[in-house]
């Protein structure tokens, strides 16, 4: 796979592109990461991107030439672009598992008040990280970036492991515990030591639905649930209920 960024500081990828899963995934051979300073493409002799916005207010905001002629040069027409920007439909667990199948995607990270509007019809997809700002597309580039090489094929050592991750199964991934059995008088719940694996999945799914019910209710929603899940959900809402 393929990732091209386009973006106007090229520094600022250098050490989380060399660490973790985007570091195994890349010297396996599963993903190459390309980055384009857009500054390259300015037609100034100072190298301006961005310029005051047209009618006024505050900020500036970049513009257009430089990023389309930037996409350009990476994009030779098979490439998915993705504009990171607040306005974007938000990155989902679900989405980093569609995008890890494409072979070519190109990042396009905007700074200051974003890029001019323009842009929007050279994009494929605009994607959001979360209802807040951040300084840049590179902090929601970085975070696509991971998401999508751990799940490359061999980049992770248990596959299973990014199998039972929260929201991959449309939930929140049961509590996890390690050693000492024993911490300050709290203990590992007696299941996840007695060596049944049918028990401690019953137990994990369980906690799972638990977890979700209490801390993220809305993915219950969109989850895949049996009919089993749907009893233990009535059942720990009834006994919420009660409990009020
Ligand atoms: N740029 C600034 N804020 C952002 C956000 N929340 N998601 C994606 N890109 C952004």
């Amino acid at each position: 796979m393929l990732i091209d960024i386009l973006t106007i500081f090229p520094e600022f990828f250098a050490s989380p592109l060399e660490c973790g899963n985007v570091k195994i995934a890349k010297n396996k051979g599963m993903l190459n990461v390309r980055i384009t300073d857009i500054r390259k493409f300015t037609k100034d002799k100072h190298h301006k991107v961005d310029d005051y916005g047209f009618g006024g207010g505050p900020g500036m905001v970049m513009m257009v030439q430089p990023v389309y002629d930037a996409l350009g040069s990476v994009n030779s027409g098979d490439a998915h672009s993705i504009l990171f920007t607040p306005q974007g439909k938000r990155f989902t667990q679900k989405r980093a598992d569609e995008l890890k199948e494409i072979e070519h995607l190109v990042l396009v990270c905007g700074r200051y008040k974003g890029i001019d509007a323009r842009i929007e019809n050279f994009i494929d997809e605009e994607l959001s990280i979360g209802d807040y700002v951040v300084s840049g597309g590179e902090y929601a580039a970085l975070i696509v970036i991971d998401a999508i090489a751990r799940l490359l094929p061999g980049v992770m050592g248990d596959i299973g492991s990014a199998m039972e991750d929260s929201f991959s199964s449309g939930l929140l991934d049961a509590p996890r515990y390690t050693r000492p059995r024993e911490f300050m008088g709290m203990k590992v719940p007696d299941v996840l030591l007695s060596g049944n694996h049918k028990e401690i999945d019953r137990w994990r799914r369980k906690e799972s639905l638990k977890l979700t019910l209490a801390k993220k209710p809305c993915l219950l929603d969109n989850a895949d649930l049996s009919d089993e899940d749907k009893k233990i959900i009535k059942n720990l809402r009834n006994r919420d209920g009660k409990e009020e």
